[in-house]
């Protein structure tokens, strides 16, 4: 994004926080705002409301709405559109109740609209410490709120977790859920259960000690934690994990301390994404995250299973004490996390209904695991060709690994499908009772992993990454049949997979990953938005396509729907952003060309609205400056580079329309400039920190010898590499 973006993206920033100090909520509203509770969120009610993100505790983001359905959907057309004020990642799912919309958005924002009309309610701005962004792995993104008689709750990336007044926007209690020292930031949705509010956090990137903390929903007082991985010290938290970490935990890691080991990281397993509340047993699931570092020879030495990384673990909603767990990817070292979305249904089998859950994590196996037993069912692959194990024994629940993928053992480069972004991230999957079908949006970005090879890589480091692997030594090849390669392997599916059979009964290809998260409805509908910018609707039981709306940007999140005076609406927001579009500017820039606009956009049957013309491509003139550096200088500068910089302005400094293209960044020609940003961080209040603690001047100036580099060979090869 240029200079100039930037500043009407600040200057729609100050407007919009302007405009928007109104406060509406008449006491009428209260009533309808209180029937928000455990009784309403175990069904959802009849759809006129989407009271949480999942629509109801089983998360199965199904609407029992049908006045939009498979015959009509093609009749769809805008209702209402806004402005979003952040040019980054959209992930929230739009909230609504009695009329009311509540969405999340970067930074942490909260905003509040009349439903109906997108009249502005209130907003209400946390204002987080940009400086922290640097600590988020994958953008400053926020996931949706959570809704429970007349509060409002949203995590913030400076890790707060706030209790906001639904009709007014008025702080009512903030809670510190991280340590400011910490490497913690949270992007996930609050879950409200017997009114304890639930949150966990991100950041095993970078080094972290997961936990879940509940607090109460009226006051904000802690009530119980819950923590992923053993005590560094060996020593009890007082936490509700205490007494499982000492019996089943500590036994599965390394006991003796090595340099850079989970002792010294935390071992990581943040609980970033699935918190899900099982109302018929009265049981919460958490999806735990992967380990740091992510080599499991540097983390614990190459011994034991690590829990309760990448597993899901059931616990008592009111104490936080542990019932079961299941472990999808023990010893894992490919940023395997058991964090994504998790859906809870009833199936039948063998002539029984069992009540089951569905998960299709990043390690690209769908899981059916009894509730009750936490006993794995079943594990079947939901993408093509895993090059990581061949399947899962199910008498024992582990998979049958492939010795290769192992690169700490093998010492070599391993590539992998999937790779660290996953056969499926964080974007919502829904479930259709009707069909029986889980509706994925999968993943195919493929990656490598080898073990470092430099002291760099392996050392911890105050910023950046700590993967304990190199990340990416090497420079990007100058093959373009390489990059065509790698370009066409990268793509999308939407994938509706039968859980009976263990197969896809249908599937969608995408051209471009990182599509948006599913929505299905008694319409026999499913929605999906797609990072080439367009929303979509399917008929859930066979896939043919129904609807197809330019929708100008790239949709990430998952939509919901909702009726007001009896009028049926469906929601989503569209922005790009996230954790591969970041990465993306190289390798999968497939939907590189698609505009980066953070809006919600509100649909309805003969909806009449249309979105402002995109503004017309500038042409650019661009003159990369003089190299001055010496090949010596562009090699170091590559190495750190890639360490440092490349998870947010993108490998080989391509940048893919979300944060600067550096290639093309002024900054570049002038050292003193490029100092003042990366030394003395003069853009910290924007996001970009100083990385003085980890670089020294030289090796800042080795980094714009190497940016420059890339400038000029982005401009001899422009027509055939450069991302834009
Ligand atoms: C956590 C994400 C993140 C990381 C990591 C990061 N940056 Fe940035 N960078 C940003 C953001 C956000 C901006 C835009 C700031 C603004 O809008 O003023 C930025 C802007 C810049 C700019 C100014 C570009 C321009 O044209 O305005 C430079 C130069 C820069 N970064 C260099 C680096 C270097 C070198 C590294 C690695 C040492 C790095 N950045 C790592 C987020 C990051």
């Amino acid at each position: 994004m240029t200079q100039k973006l930037w500043l009407v993206a600040a200057a729609a920033v100050a407007t919009l926080s302007l405009g928007s100090c109104q406060k509406v909520g008449s006491p009428n509203e209260v009533p309808a705002f209180a029937a928000i509770n455990g009784d309403y969120l175990k069904t959802g009610g009849d759809g006129s409301n989407w009271a949480m993100t999942g629509f109801s505790y089983d998360e199965q983001r199904h609407s029992p709405l049908t006045q939009i359905n498979a015959k009509n959907v093609k009749d769809l057309g805008i209702a209402w559109f806004t402005d979003l004020p952040d040019p980054r990642g959209q992930e929230a799912t739009p909230v609504v109740v009695d009329g009311k919309m509540f969405i999340s958005t970067a930074w942490s924002k909260v905003f509040a609209y009349d439903a109906k009309t997108g009249k502005p309610l209130w907003s209400f701005d946390p204002a987080v410490d940009k400086a922290r962004g640097v600590k988020a792995c994958c953008d400053v993104v926020n996931r949706g709120v959570a809704f429970w008689k007349g509060s409002v709750f949203v995590g913030t990336i400076d890790g707060r977790l706030i209790s906001l007044d639904a009709s007014t926007g008025k702080q009512l209690w903030s809670a510190q859920t991280l340590d400011l020292e910490s490497n913690g930031t949270i992007t996930g949705v609050p879950r409200v259960v017997n009114d304890k509010v639930v949150i966990g956090f991100g950041g095993a990137e970078f080094g972290a000690r997961g936990y879940v903390t509940a607090y109460d929903a009226a006051t904000g007082k802690q009530a119980w934690r819950f923590y992923t991985t053993p005590n560094p010290m060996g020593e009890p938290d007082g936490a509700a994990s205490d007494e499982i970490l000492k019996t089943a935990a500590t036994s599965t890691w390394s006991a003796t301390p090595k340099k850079g080991d989970w002792r010294e990281s935390g071992g990581g397993g943040t609980v970033w994404d699935a918190i899900v509340y099982d109302a018929e047993l009265d049981q919460l699931y958490i999806g735990v995250g992967n380990g740091n570092p992510w080599n499991h020879g540097i983390r614990s030495n190459g011994e034991g299973d690590n829990l309760f990384l990448s597993s899901i673990v059931a616990l008592k909603p009111d104490t936080g004490e542990y019932i079961w767990h299941y472990q999808e990817t023990p010893a894992e070292t490919w940023d395997y996390t058991a964090t994504q979305p998790i859906i809870l249904a009833t199936e039948e089998r063998g002539g029984k209904d069992v009540k089951v859950l569905y998960h299709a994590p990043k390690n690209g196996f769908f899981f059916t695991i009894d509730r009750v037993s936490g006993k794995m069912l079943s594990a079947e692959p939901f993408i093509d060709g895993i090059t990581w194990a061949s399947g899962y024994d199910e008498k024992t629940g582990r998979p049958i690994e492939k010795p290769e993928a192992r690169y700490n053992q093998t010492g070599k480069l391993y590539m992998a499908n999937p790779s660290a972004l996953g056969a499926h991230n964080w974007h919502p999957m829904s479930y259709n009772p009707a069909t029986g079908l889980v509706y994925i949006p999968a993943l195919y970005i493929g990656g490598a992993y080898m073990p470092p090879v430099a002291p760099n890589e392996q050392e911890r480091k105050k910023l950046g990454f700590n993967t304990g692997g190199a990340f990416a030594t090497a420079d990007l090849p100058d093959d373009i049949n390489f990059v065509k390669a790698v370009k066409a392997a990268t793509k999308g599916k939407l994938v509706a997979f039968d859980p009976k059979t263990g197969k896809a009964k249908w599937t969608v290809d995408h051209p471009a990953s990182w599509n948006g998260g599913t929505m299905t409805t008694a319409g026999n509908l499913v929605f999906q938005g797609t990072a080439m910018g367009e929303f979509r609707a399917y008929a859930a039981d066979t896939g043919k396509q129904l609807y197809n709306l330019n929708v100008q940007s790239g949709v990430l999140s998952g939509a919901s729907t909702y009726t007001v005076d009896g009028e049926q609406y469906v929601a989503f927001l569209t922005s790009k952003g996230g954790a591969f579009p970041l990465v993306a500017g190289y390798a999968g820039n497939t939907s590189a060309a698609v505009p980066n606009i953070p809006r919600l956009i509100v649909l309805k049957l003969g909806g009449k609205a249309t979105l402002p013309a995109l503004p017309e491509a500038q042409p650019y003139v661009w003159e990369p400056p003089t190299q001055t550096g010496t090949p010596a200088n562009i090699a170091a500068g590559l190495s750190n580079f890639q360490r440092y910089c490349l998870v947010c302005h993108g490998p080989g400094a391509v940048g893919n329309g979300v944060l600067p293209d550096l290639r093309k960044s002024a900054s570049i020609a002038d050292a003193d400039t490029w100092k003042s940003v990366v030394i003395d961080g003069v853009l910290k209040g924007n996001g970009m920190v100083s990385f003085a603690s980890v670089l020294s001047p030289q090796e800042a100036e080795q980094m714009r010898a190497y940016v420059i580099s890339r400038a000029h060979y982005a401009k001899a090869n422009d027509k055939t590499l450069a991302s834009k």
